[in-house]
């Protein structure tokens, strides 16, 4: 059997993407060199730079080698000089839609000797899975504007929910939940958002009914509010695409920041699913920190490569390196007490290493 090998392509973008992406690497390297495969890289400049040079966001061509590929990194995209959207719907919201990357995997877990904005909390008490769905909901870009500028504008921007798209992110975050504790929280509004509410509600019900998980229900300003009081509650959450997005940067600020939050942009039915499945494999799935390009932070090696690492770990748990995937993640865990006393560059160095020691442990 020959070594394995995968193809991985790199996408530092904009701001602290290329800071964060670098040390992302070389502690996956590390994994990988560890436990007997390897990571090709081909790195993609796509972003900003390019942008405002070319007028490229996301060429054909581009778009087609990065279907190929066995899993992509990407750090972050935008910056203040480019116009909000371009790069973020140009660019990260094709590659999800794109790429059927219908899953947002975001782990919301408080790591020791992390400090979380809430008094007396610990691991124990914030340790859950957020599972937003994808490439739906107010995110497709359905809608317009008319009588631009007059007094008659309109704008609409509508959500859109399929039961096949509820009902694939839903069966993901039932089984997500079956192999931790088993319990499967919706969170939506379906006390006023009663279409598509209800469609969640009840796709939601049969799913985990069928897979045999416990089904809770929050509306999502209650979730918010549980998620500060009591975040002990939720083991799995499973909500639409928007309510996905803001929930998660309020998981990211309970569980110690931005600065360690992870997030895996999966096609579980893709050519790696981890389960070693590969029938009617598709794409690659991506892998991404929650934070976003940090213009203000740039370039000045205060930026935290853990997320990027952490995201470099989820790939690899993707890419069936269980093992790997766990010895990233122990390596982190070794690393973070102190961490905000070093630079980006010291942290993914000092994770690495702990990688590596591992190895001989
Ligand atoms: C995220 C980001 C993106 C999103 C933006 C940059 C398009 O906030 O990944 O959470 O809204 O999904
Ligand atoms: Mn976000």
């Amino acid at each position: 059997m020959g070594e394995r090998r995968y193809a991985v392509a790199c996408l530092p973008g904009d701001g602290i993407g290329p800071e964060v992406i670098a040390e992302a690497r070389g502690a996956a390297d590390a994994a990988a060199a560890r436990f007997g495969f390897g990571l090709d890289w081909t790195d993609y400049d796509l972003g900003a730079d390019r942008y405002l040079r070319t007028g490229e966001v996301l060429p054909e061509t581009v778009l087609k080698e990065l279907g190929e590929v066995d899993a992509i990194l990407l750090g972050a995209v935008g910056r203040p000089d480019v116009a909000p959207g371009v790069l973020e719907r140009g660019l990260l919201l094709r590659l999800r839609f794109e790429l059927d990357l219908y899953v947002n995997l975001r782990p919301v877990k408080l790591y020791p000797g992390v400090t979380s904005v809430l008094a007396g909390r610990g691991p124990r008490d914030v340790d859950l899975e957020v599972v937003r769905e994808n490439t739906e909901g107010p995110y497709v870009g359905a809608g317009g504007v008319a009588h631009q500028g007059g007094p008659a504008e309109v704008a609409t921007e509508t959500s859109l929910n399929t039961r096949f798209g509820v009902e694939r992110c839903v069966r993901f975050a039932a089984a997500r939940a079956r192999q931790r504790a088993g319990r499967l929280t919706l969170v939506h509004k379906t006390n006023v958002l009663v279409h598509s509410g209800d469609l969640w509600w009840r796709v939601g019900r049969q799913v985990a009914e069928e897979v045999g998980v416990e089904l809770d229900y929050c509306h999502v300003d209650a979730a918010c509010l549980h998620l500060v009081n009591d975040p002990g509650r939720f083991d799995v959450i499973v909500t639409d695409n928007l309510f996905g997005d803001i929930l998660t940067d309020l998981g990211a600020a309970i569980a110690g920041g931005l600065g360690t939050a992870a997030s895996a942009n999966l096609n579980p039915a893709g050519r790696h699913n981890g389960s070693g499945d590969s029938t009617g494999a598709s794409g690659p799935s991506l892998f991404e920190p929650v934070h976003g390009s940090a213009p203000d932070i740039a370039g000045s090696g205060r930026a935290n490569p853990v997320a990027a690492v952490l995201s470099a770990g989820l790939m690899l748990d993707h890419l069936a390196e269980h093992e790997a995937a766990a010895a990233l993640e122990q390596a982190v865990i070794a690393v973070l007490p102190g961490a905000a006393r070093y630079s980006t560059k010291e942290i993914g160095e000092q994770v690495a290493v702990a990688v590596a020691l591992q190895a001989s442990a």
